[in-house]
């Protein structure tokens, strides 16, 4: 990554009006995208699924120095935990089946299911990741196993419609990876399947929102989201969104989508969007 960092000058100049997966640092550095590099060198994909995993697992996030103090003071609690995920959503609301888009081995779905034993989910991704997600789901308390399922889907195809049992669709960590063409797209493909569902079945969309400038967000944290943005843009040419560029997306992949809240704020946050029928 840090060698990819290094070529961010030579990528925008070579692309000035272009930025994905393919025109992006890692990609000028290394000649593969980061999903075809990883492919290739499933060591590599392992040590970075590890640290992945220690970022979720933390207990604080990243130390800041604070001024008034002088001291070095642990900063906000990580935004990755589960446990701050079923706090920021009334999940007791809904009721039916949530569909995890992109929810890799169902990590979370499992998580959200023993704290909301009225609720099923349904993990979508890679026959790879939904392998592992059978794997932690053999060791399962049953009651709880028994309420996940798990189906290969890619999201850049139309959801089929899933009716009254939707309950929500579900992104986790999925926009921020995608630049604006791609990230649109993902959201038009869940469009059949909120037709299809009851009004107002909301997207939830956990993601960072970052600041505005000026708008008082303790620096120590506005650092952490912009260094995170930079490193969307140097893995994968993608992008952390402000609250108005993630409604832009959402006007953009279909005019009826609608921004209805913003559960908590910034490293946190959770977006709620509904279609307008
Ligand atoms: C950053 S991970 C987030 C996983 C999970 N939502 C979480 O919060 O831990 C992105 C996920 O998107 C999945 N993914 C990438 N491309 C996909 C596609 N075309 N269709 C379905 N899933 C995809 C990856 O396999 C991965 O599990």
């Amino acid at each position: 990554m840090f060698k990819s960092a290094s070529l961010t000058a030579d990528c925008i100049k070579a692309s000035p009006q272009v930025s994905d997966l393919v025109h992006s640092p890692f990609t000028t550095r290394l000649g593969a995208t980061m999903f075809e590099y990883y492919e290739k060198y499933p060591e590599h994909a392992a040590r970075f699924a590890k640290a992945m995993a220690g970022v979720t697992t933390s207990k604080s996030g990243t130390f800041f120095f604070d001024r008034n103090t002088m001291a070095n003071r642990p900063g906000s609690p990580v935004d990755r935990k589960p446990s701050t995920l079923g706090d920021v959503f009334p999940w007791d609301t809904l009721r039916g089946t949530v569909v995890d888009v992109g929810g890799g081995s169902g990590h979370i779905s499992i998580a959200l299911a023993r704290r909301f034993p009225h609720l099923s989910f349904r993990v979508q991704d890679s026959e790879k990741m939904l392998a592992q997600g059978r794997r932690v789901l053999a060791k399962e308390d049953p009651a709880v196993a028994s309420r996940i399922e798990l189906q290969q889907h890619d999201f850049f195809q139309p959801q089929q419609p899933g009716g009254n049992a939707v309950a929500a669709f579900f992104l986790r960590h999925v926009f921020h990876n995608w630049a604006d063409a791609d990230s649109t797209a993902i959201l038009r493909a869940l469009v059949p399947g909120l037709e299809a569902a009851p009004a107002r079945t909301p997207i939830l969309i956990s993601d960072r929102v970052l600041p505005c400038l000026g708008d008082g967000t303790p620096l120590h944290e506005e650092r952490a989201m912009r260094r995170q943005d930079i490193m969307m843009l140097v893995g994968l040419g993608a992008k952390e969104r402000t609250r108005a560029e993630w409604e832009t997306l959402f006007r953009a992949a279909d005019e009826r989508l609608e921004l209805k809240r913003v559960h908590a704020q910034g490293q946190s946050a959770l977006l709620e969007v509904v279609l307008r029928k």
